[in-house]
């Protein structure tokens, strides 16, 4: 099977990411699975307006991804911006989609509710991750739920120019972790970068220790008993360690006597057992720029077979090719 997906290089990977869309990302990696990864790193276009911040953001996004192991041989990891030819495909696709359902597009709509005024690429957007898409005809896009509709566009105007011309796009299944848990932050609502509420992955030592420290608990006082699962702290905890040590922890927590401050210090100590071999590897590629450029020119080998492929014959069907 073909997987295909793309992160927007838009702020600090966190530890809600990891846990929820990179780990699951290499999990899925095998012999018989191909993916295709990316850094949307034109999609950012329509929040970051520094060059440089791009380029750091979008080399951060793409250092992660290697450091927590999407390196397998049937894996290919490139940045959108190898593929310009996407650019070509949204005009086919706009020609496709119709102004009623990009009105209705919720990543829109929630944009302009939330005061943004609109410019066209925001308008845009979901024809551009259509044509990320279409372009190498995935079986499935593992998305979180936010983007659900957004290739539920994507199958839409592919079946529309399939209707239109002739078949030409396999037909892309969302795919959705219905069942993955939403890691919670420091304050116990979903961790995420605009509620100022993450354990950054790749922080400092400062930075990770101040979060941690941070996190939100109750008052119940050191001597008493405590509830280990309805504690953030735990909830964290249980995420990377293993089930013994769960049962310790939460044996601690029952017996009375620890207070909020150690169950956070075990935590941290975890933390940097379970990361420090990938915040180790990030160093490493963000040293290695050759090793990570050698990457993406083999990976703009495997595109462009692609591109060409798929572009020719989509050519051909509108009628642009030249006689
Ligand atoms: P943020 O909410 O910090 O802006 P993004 O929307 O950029 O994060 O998310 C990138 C990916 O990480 C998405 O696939 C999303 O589903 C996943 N993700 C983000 N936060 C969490 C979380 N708290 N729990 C599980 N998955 C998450
Ligand atoms: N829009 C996605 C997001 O905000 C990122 C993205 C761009 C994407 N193109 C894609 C995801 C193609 C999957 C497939 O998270």
């Amino acid at each position: 099977m073909r997987y295909l997906t793309g992160i927007k290089p838009t702020g600090d990977i966190h530890i809600g990411n990891y846990f929820g869309a990179i780990k699951p990302m290499v999990e899925s990696q095998s012999d018989n699975n191909e993916l295709f990864v990316f850094v949307a790193n034109y999609h950012a276009l329509t929040s970051v307006n520094t060059g440089a911040d791009l380029r750091r953001m979008t080399n951060d996004v793409l250092t992660t991804y290697l450091a927590c192991g999407l390196t397998h041989p049937n894996t290919t990891l490139y940045l959108q911006s190898q593929v310009p030819e996407v650019h070509e495909l949204t005009w086919y696709l706009s020609c496709r989609a119709t102004v009623s359902e990009l009105n209705r597009a919720h990543a829109y709509k929630d944009a302009v509710a939330n005061g943004k005024v609109p410019n066209h690429g925001l308008f845009a957007y979901p024809v551009l991750m259509a044509a990320d898409i279409l372009m190498f005809n995935p079986d499935f896009v593992p998305v979180g739920k936010d983007q659900k509709q957004h290739v539920e566009f994507a199958r839409d105007w592919a079946q529309s120019f399939n209707n239109t011309y002739s078949e030409t796009f396999k037909l892309p299944e969302p795919k959705i972790e219905e069942t993955l848990m939403t890691i919670p932050g420091t304050d116990g609502r979903k961790m995420s970068k605009s509620y100022n509420n993450v354990i950054p992955l790749f922080g400092t030592d400062a930075q990770v220790k101040k979060a941690i420290m941070g996190i939100v608990t109750d008052s119940i006082p050191v001597e008493d008993p405590k509830d280990p699962e309805t504690c953030n702290v735990f909830a964290i905890y249980k995420l990377m360690a293993s089930l013994e040590e769960q049962d310790a922890l939460a044996a601690k927590y029952r017996a009375g006597g620890m207070g909020y401050g150690e169950a956070k210090k075990t935590l941290l100590e975890k933390f940097h057992e379970y990361f420090g071999p990938i915040r180790e590897k990030k160093q490493y590629y963000e040293g290695h720029k050759e090793e990570v450029g050698k990457l993406l020119a083999d990976s703009q080998t495997r595109i462009d077979r692609e591109v060409y492929k798929l572009m020719n014959k989509v050519i051909r069907k509108v009628g642009v090719d030249i006689l």
